[in-house]
């Protein structure tokens, strides 16, 4: 993380109004910022807004209002095709590799719009993930989840983005490759690309955050440091809950119901 106090974001949305539906908005005023080298966590119930918050500043939903500023310039109502050019990388929680395609044509793919600079950003891609070079040849649709997160991310990184989203990187995955995925997503981010991360592993997620947002009802709730997040009552009690606790007050209420009868409701 750098001293970016003064400098202006690299993403930042404004009170950002979406939704997919005439009439429904999902985000209702969504404030978040990302400087240059942070490490971004967004985390908030299942439905809270958080994938189509990662959709809107990527141009695949209507903003109806409020602002997606990327270095400070107006991005909203881009297509994907043009913020890629502008330096915006996207991992989707779903498909997000081509499984027809071998691990390295899905890197093709990721650098299409300029296909010179292939050789380079693979050469980058194959230090961070090293296991992807020897299988290049390989079907994407024969990897294993984890695997695929790799290719996905290789991917996203071939046009050397200035910032990397990233839906629910985990999701699926054993607790080792989980892991191991967070350890990649804190090393990317260590070679001063910018990251904003959707995740439903609430607390591995705020372990490697600089700063973090709770999403919910597609509003950001909290915001603090990862470490703050981790330790705010409110946010353990609400979002990340405490398993030790819920046992003890079930319990408690078990004990309770057998003295004094629930009544009907
Ligand atoms: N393509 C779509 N068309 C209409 N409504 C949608 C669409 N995609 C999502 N929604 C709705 O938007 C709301 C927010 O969905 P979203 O996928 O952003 O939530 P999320 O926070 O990412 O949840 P999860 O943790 O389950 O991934 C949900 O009520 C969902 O039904
Ligand atoms: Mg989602």
């Amino acid at each position: 993380m750098t001293d970016s106090a003064t400098s202006t974001p690299v993403l930042e949305t404004k009170d950002l109004v979406a939704g997919y539906l005439p009439g429904v908005n999902i985000l209702n005023g969504c404030s978040i910022v990302a400087n240059q080298g942070d490490l971004i966590g967004i985390i908030g119930p299942n439905g809270a807004g958080k994938s189509t918050l990662l959709k809107a500043v990527f141009g695949q939903v209507n903003v109806r209002g409020g602002e997606i500023l990327l270095h400070g310039e107006e991005i909203s109502g881009l297509k994907a095709d043009k913020l890629v050019t502008k330096g915006v990388g996207m991992v989707p929680q779903n498909n997000n590799v081509f499984p027809s395609l071998t691990i390295e044509e899905n890197l093709e793919m990721g650098v299409f719009q300029d296909p010179r600079s292939f050789k380079e950003r693979f050469e980058f891609v194959a230090g961070l993930f090293p296991e992807l070079v020897s299988r290049r040849r390989q079907r994407a649709g024969s990897l294993s989840g984890g695997e695929r997160q790799m290719v996905a991310m290789g991917r996203a990184l071939m046009m050397d983005p200035s910032v990397l989203l990233l839906d629910e990187p985990s999701a699926g995955l054993s607790p080792v490759r989980q892991d191991e995925t967070f350890l990649r997503v804190a090393e990317i981010n260590s070679h001063g690309v910018t990251i904003v991360m959707v995740e439903q592993n609430a607390r591995r997620c705020l372990q490697i955050s600089h700063r973090a947002y709770v999403l919910d009802q597609g509003k950001d709730a909290y915001t603090g440091t990862g470490r703050e997040m981790l330790n705010d009552p409110k946010v353990i009690q609400l979002y990340l809950g405490t398993l030790a606790t819920d046992v003890e007050e079930k319990a408690k209420t078990a004990s309770q119901a057998t003295v004094e009868p629930r009544q009907a409701e």
